[in-house]
């Protein structure tokens, strides 16, 4: 059983890991709304949700820059990120009401006009985030931040009514005075232990619910960019199947699946600027991109029940003789499950069409693979397994990235 609530914490963290200039800035958000909402007595459902909604909210700012430019306090052009964000979320059950929250977190109250936005109803909820998301980015780094609360009030009290629901500014106006607010808005953003723990509502998910999640977070890791827009939907179905013709069991093979979906998580904190380059990558750009595997490890491993299924994800760039990264593990340290990830990995990558290059086609693949196992990199049994089974394997990997690629091409639509 893994729990919902640390899955959807790591997935927010992974995306505010983008650059250091985010500060943690969902946590604040988050943290900010839950404390507005105790204040104006919102019921307890209703509180749980628009917190959910709070960690997520700026999860469609797909760019680095797109993510910071949001920062400031006249943002421009807001609603584009929110709009992604719901895109990304809304098929989800679990998060179908977030996502609406999300849609219209930067919609102005304008006088109560702002309960409607582009012929939809807007979600007080949402005006909530609002206000949440503006009193965080008031918030500077340079200063102790209690003492920048008269600033901050004055600035917010300023735009009541015009950008923010006045109930809500009077919520945060008895809210400011108390001293532990503030403490705890700056021992977050230190990432230091604070006093009120964000009272949120659990879920443990069972496997298939688990696989469901990890679906939905395979769209989030890849939607950032049309180069790998179906990356992990191919990796998944392939290692699927691959640990299926090995005989895993049952659960193995569901674990594989999930872990499939989810390998490249740590990708989030790469700015997509880099996934997209056209030209070649700096030694800089590369070091950060080579760094993924090991966020992917270090997200994972604070989910409890997701052990195995991390052991999986994170060491599909090892290698059997200690040449891959980051963890530099050897073929005896490599469980099967890893082996058949980093195989799944290679595979997927070298066939998947990419804008600017065709997949490879089976006797050039073969031949890769072939040389790869020779040079002691990759399993033997594995490359074996999928020879032996390619049309299978590949028809699997195609038919599950052709439906992600139908879902990617809608969503892209929609983005203009
Ligand atoms: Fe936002
Ligand atoms: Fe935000
Ligand atoms: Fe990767």
């Amino acid at each position: 059983m893994v729990s919902l609530l640390e899955l959807t914490l790591q997935l927010s963290r992974a995306s505010d890991m983008v650059s250091p200039e985010l500060n943690h800035h969902q946590r604040l958000v988050a943290y900010i709304t839950f404390n507005l909402g105790e204040e104006l007595n919102f019921d307890e459902k209703k509180l749980n949700e628009v917190s959910v909604a709070a960690i997520l909210h700026d999860i469609g700012g797909l760019s680095m820059q797109e993510r910071i430019n949001v920062l400031k306090f006249e943002a421009i052009n807001p609603h584009q990120h929110a709009r992604i964000g719901w895109l990304l979320l809304k098929d989800y059950r679990e998060f179908a009401e977030i996502a609406r929250i999300i849609k219209f977190h930067h919609v102005d109250w304008n006088k109560g006009e702002g309960l409607r936005f582009c012929g939809e109803t807007v979600m007080l909820e949402s005006h909530l985030i609002h206000l949440a998301d503006r009193i965080a980015t008031l918030i500077s780094r340079g200063e102790k931040i209690i003492n920048q609360k008269d600033q901050v009030f004055e600035k917010i009290v300023s735009a009541s009514g015009q950008k923010f629901n006045p109930d809500f500014v009077k919520a945060f106006e008895q809210l400011k005075e108390k001293e532990y607010f503030w403490y705890d808005l700056e021992s977050i953003s230190n990432g230091r232990r604070y006093y009120k723990k964000i009272n949120f509502k659990d879920q443990c998910l069972d496997m298939d619910e688990l696989i469901g999640i990890a679906k939905l977070y395979a769209r989030v890791i890849d939607f950032r960019s049309n180069f790998t827009a179906v990356h992990s939907e191919g990796v998944s179905a392939v290692a699927k199947r691959l640990a299926q013709h090995l005989s895993c069991d049952g659960l193995t093979c569901k674990k594989i699946q999930a872990a499939g979906y989810i390998h490249d998580i740590g990708k989030l904190s790469v700015p997509s600027e880099i996934l997209e380059k056209p030209t070649s990558l700096t030694h800089e750009e590369f070091a950060l991109m080579k760094q993924h595997t090991y966020h992917t490890f270090v997200l994972l491993h604070q989910v409890q029940g997701l052990e195995e299924i991390n052991e999986y994800a994170s060491m599909h760039h090892e290698r059997l003789d200690g040449t891959g990264y980051p963890f530099k593990l050897t073929g005896k340290e490599l469980s099967l499950g890893a082996r058949i990830m980093a195989v799944a990995d290679i595979f997927t990558a070298v066939t998947e069409n990419r804008p600017y290059r065709k997949g490879m086609q089976k006797d050039e693949v073969i031949m890769v693979l072939k040389n790869m196992a020779l040079d002691g990199k990759i399993d033997t049994r594995i490359v074996e397994t999928l020879i032996t089974f390619y049309q299978d394997i590949n028809k699997a990997r195609i038919k599950a990235q052709k439906k992600a690629r139908t879902r990617y091409d809608d969503f892209a639509k929609l983005l203009v």
